[in-house]
This record gives structure tokens, C-alpha cells and sequence, in this order.
């Protein structure tokens, strides 16, 4: 074997060896190669909400006005209204709620520190119109979450009409 035969088998077991450390560490050496997907003003997911843009027009209204109190209930509790509220709380409200309203959906036993409220009580049924939008806008922070972004204005209002149908 000449010398050069020699030096280029080194080069290339060396280069071998190199590729499979490579394929071993690709997880550990991060090389941080540009992309220009990245690179762009898109919104990604879990960032925090943006705020709304200036001069706006909410489509729906204002859903209230912070600071103004609890808003007045503006949907009537019709047929229409009560059949939308009862399909909406079985999909938002009744795993941790229950069918009924008791609390006792099957989330409940897994929630450790507050079990959901039991909406047929007086607690709850002694509440206004405004305050039960707003709970279920906000949620109640550490025990609640709020589901202003999956029910709409008119949806929360809807599934308020429905919550005083749950009376005992
Ligand atoms: C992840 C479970 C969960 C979901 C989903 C949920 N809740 Fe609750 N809710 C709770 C818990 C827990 C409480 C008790 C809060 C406390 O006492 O700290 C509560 C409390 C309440 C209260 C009473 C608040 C108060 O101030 O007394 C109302 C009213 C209510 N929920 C309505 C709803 C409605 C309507 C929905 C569906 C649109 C809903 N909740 C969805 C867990 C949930």
C-alpha cells in the first residue's frame, strides 16, 4: 500500500467515524441554521393573545365594558336560545358541571383544590344575569378557565338563559 492509499483509508475512516458521531449528537450539537420560515410576522400558536387593534369595531358589540359592572342580559330565554344554551353547556360546561348542573361531571373527582359549583344552587341561581356572563368570560382565576374565546357573545348569553333552567 503506498502512502497516499494509506493517508486517503485514514481520511476515510476518520470521515466515517465523524458522520456516525454526528448522527449520535445531532440532538446534543444544535447548529442554529438559518430558516427563513422563521424569519416572518406570523402569529404562533400559544402566544399570548394580540391586542385588539386600534380604532377596531367589535362585530358583535361590546361584550361589557370593564369597570361598568355586570352587563344586562339583551337575549331573551326563547325556545331558539334555550335549545343553543343547552347544546353549548353540554359541549363547554357538563364535564365539569354535569348534565345537570350539580357539579358532578366526570372531571370533577380529578379537580383537587375547588370541585365546580353546582349551578342548581341558590349560590349560583341568586346571581344575576351579568355575573354569571362574566364568570363563564372570565372564568374564576385558579379553579375555572375561561372560555371567552370559545363561546361568543351571543353563545354565553345563551347558555346563561339555560343555566336558569337548571333549577332544582
Ligand atoms: C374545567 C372545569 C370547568 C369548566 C369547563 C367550567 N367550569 Fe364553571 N366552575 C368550575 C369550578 C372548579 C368552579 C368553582 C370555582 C370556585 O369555587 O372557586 C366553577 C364555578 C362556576 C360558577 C360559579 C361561580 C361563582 O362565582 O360562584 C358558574 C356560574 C360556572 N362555573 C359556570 C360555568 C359555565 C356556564 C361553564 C360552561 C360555559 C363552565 N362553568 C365551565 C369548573 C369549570
Amino acid at each position: 500500500m503506498s502512502l497516499t492509499d494509506r493517508l486517503l483509508l485514514i481520511g476515510a475512516v476518520a470521515l466515517l467515524l465523524f458522520g456516525i458521531v454526528l448522527l449520535f449528537s445531532y440532538d446534543i450539537i444544535k447548529i442554529d441554521w438559518i430558516s427563513f420560515m422563521e424569519i416572518q410576522p406570523s402569529y404562533k400558536p400559544m402566544e399570548n393573545p394580540l391586542p385588539v387593534p386600534a380604532l377596531s369595531v367589535p362585530i358583535e358589540g361590546a361584550a361589557y365594558i370593564p369597570g361598568m359592572g355586570a352587563p344586562v342580559n339583551p337575549i331573551p330565554a326563547d325556545e331558539i336560545s334555550l335549545a343553543r344554551g343547552a347544546q353549548l353547556y353540554n359541549i363547554h360546561c357538563s364535564h365539569c358541571h354535569g348534565l345537570t348542573g350539580q357539579g358532578d361531571g366526570p372531571i370533577a373527582p380529578f379537580l383537587e383544590k375547588r370541585k365546580p359549583a353546582n349551578l342548581t344552587s341558590d349560590v349560583v341561581q341568586n346571581k344575576s344575569d351579568g355575573a354569571l356572563f362574566l364568570v363563564i368570560s372570565n372564568g374564576v382565576p385558579g379553579s375555572m378557565p375561561a372560555l371567552n374565546e370559545n363561546l361568543t357573545v351571543r353563545d354565553r348569553w345563551d347558555v346563561v338563559n339555560y343555566i336558569r333552567t337548571l333549577k332544582p
